[in-house]
C-alpha cells in the first residue's frame, strides 16, 4: 500500500466523528490505508453524563507510541474556547518521549475541525494545536482552496483553507451538511497525495543512503590511503562526521536533564 495515515481524534458529541468518516474517505479514494483512533477521556462518567454526552463512539483508543506506525496523522479537533480540547492536549502532552527521539520529524500532519458556531474559533483551534506540530517537526499540510465551497457565502460551511470541518449549532443539533462532507473528501485526498508523495520520497532517499555507505576492503591487503591523497569527497565525510559526532554528544546533553522521556 502507498501509505498509511492515522486519523486521531476527540469527539464527544459524534460530530468530529462524522468529519473523520469523509475525510477517511478521500484518503482511501487515493490508495492510503486508514486508521480512526481516539484519545483517551479524561472526564469522568458523572461529568459526561451532566454533559449529556452519548455513549463513547467504537474507535480504538490510541498510545502515544502508536503514531511513530503511521505515515501521516490528520487530527480532528472540537473546538474548545477557540483551542483543542483538554482531552487531545493531555494526549499531546505525553508525546514528550517522542518529540525527544524526533520520532514524528518529518511526518505530514494535518486538522479537521467542529465549533459550535461558524465564528466560534474554526481557524484559532488551528494555530492553537500548530505549535505541538512545529516542536515535533511535522510537515503542516493545510486544505488551499482545494474544494469550491469553501468560496460559498449561500449557506453555513464549516471549514477553511486551514482544514475541513463543521458546525454543530449551539446545541449540538445541526448535522454535517452536504457541502462539509464534499470538503472534508477533498482534504482527505489532497492530504493522501502529499502523504503519499512523502513516503515514496523517504524510501528513494533511504535506499540512496544505503548505496553511499563506505564498501570495506576485500582483502586484508588492502592499504589505508594517504590523508595527502585523499579525495575531495572522503575529505568532506570526515569532516561530516566529525560534525555527527559533536551533535550527538551537544543532543546527549540537552536530553540528559530532560524529564520529558
Ligand atoms: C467546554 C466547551 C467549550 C466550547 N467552546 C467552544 C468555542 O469556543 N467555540 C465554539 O464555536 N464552540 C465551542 N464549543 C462547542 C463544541 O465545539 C462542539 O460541541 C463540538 O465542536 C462538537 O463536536 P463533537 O460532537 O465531535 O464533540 C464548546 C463546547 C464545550 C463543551
Amino acid at each position: 500500500m502507498a501509505a498509511t495515515v492515522y486519523i486521531v481524534f476527540y469527539s464527544l458529541y459524534h460530530h468530529i466523528y462524522t468529519v473523520a468518516k469523509e475525510v477517511q474517505a478521500g484518503l482511501e479514494a487515493q490508495g492510503v490505508t486508514v486508521k480512526l483512533f481516539q484519545v483517551p477521556e479524561t472526564l469522568s462518567d458523572d461529568v459526561l453524563q451532566k454533559m449529556g454526552a452519548p455513549p463513547k463512539i467504537n474507535v480504538p483508543i490510541i498510545k502515544p507510541e502508536q503514531l511513530t506506525e503511521a505515515d501521516g496523522i490528520i487530527w480532528g479537533v472540537p473546538v474548545r474556547f477557540g483551542q483543542a480540547p483538554a482531552q487531545l492536549m493531555s494526549f499531546l502532552d505525553a508525546t514528550g518521549g517522542l518529540w525527544a527521539k524526533g520520532a514524528l520529524a518529518g511526518k505530514p500532519t494535518s486538522i479537521f475541525f467542529s465549533s459550535g458556531s461558524q465564528h466560534g474559533g474554526q481557524e484559532s483551534v488551528v494555530y492553537n494545536t500548530m505549535s505541538y506540530f512545529a516542536h515535533h517537526g511535522m510537515m503542516f499540510v493545510p486544505l488551499g482552496m482545494a474544494n469550491p465551497n469553501l468560496g460559498d457565502n449561500s449557506e453555513v460551511v464549516g471549514g477553511s483553507l486551514w482544514g475541513s470541518g463543521t458546525v454543530a449549532g449551539g446545541d449540538g443539533s445541526r448535522q454535517i451538511s452536504e457541502k462539509e462532507k464534499e470538503i472534508a473528501r477533498s482534504q482527505g485526498e489532497n492530504f493522501a497525495k502529499v502523504a503519499i508523495a512523502m513516503t515514496k520520497g523517504k524510501a528513494v532517499l533511504e535506499k540512496a543512503a544505503e548505496k553511499k555507505q563506505p564498501v570495506p576492503p576485500k582483502t586484508d591487503e588492502a592499504k589505508p590511503t594517504p590523508v595527502a591523497k585523499k579525495t575531495v569527497d572522503e575529505k568532506k565525510k570526515t569532516v561530516d562526521e566529525k560534525k555527527k559526532t559533536v551533535d550527538e554528544k551537544k543532543k546527549k546533553k540537552f536530553f540528559k536533564g530532560c524529564i520529558c522521556m
